[in-house]
């Protein structure tokens, strides 16, 4: 994992979220772990990293969370 602040740039700096995780660190997994229009499933998805991360990597993206502000800040608009 990071140690630093490049994981949480661009877009990812509009806001925090409590457990953000850096972008580059889940891109790495989802690369690894899955093919080009695979389907990837977060249940705790929050502010969406790994739903933007997938979408960025030609994967599908499901993302689910309890808390309205989480599926707010991952929707696309
Ligand atoms: C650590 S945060 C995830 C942060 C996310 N990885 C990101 O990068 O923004 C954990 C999320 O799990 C959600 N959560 C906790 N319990 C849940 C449950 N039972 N069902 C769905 N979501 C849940 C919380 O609302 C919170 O958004």
């Amino acid at each position: 994992m990071s140690t630093n602040n490049e994981g949480y740039k661009g877009i990812y700096a509009m806001h925090k979220y409590w457990g953000k995780k850096p972008f580059n660190e889940i891109s790495k997994f989802i690369k690894q772990y899955s093919n080009k229009n695979d389907t990837v499933m977060d249940c705790f998805c929050g502010s969406g990293v790994t739903l933007i991360e997938a979408i960025k990597e030609g994967r599908n993206a499901v993302g689910i969370d309890l808390n309205p502000i989480a599926i707010k800040l991952a929707k696309p608009h």
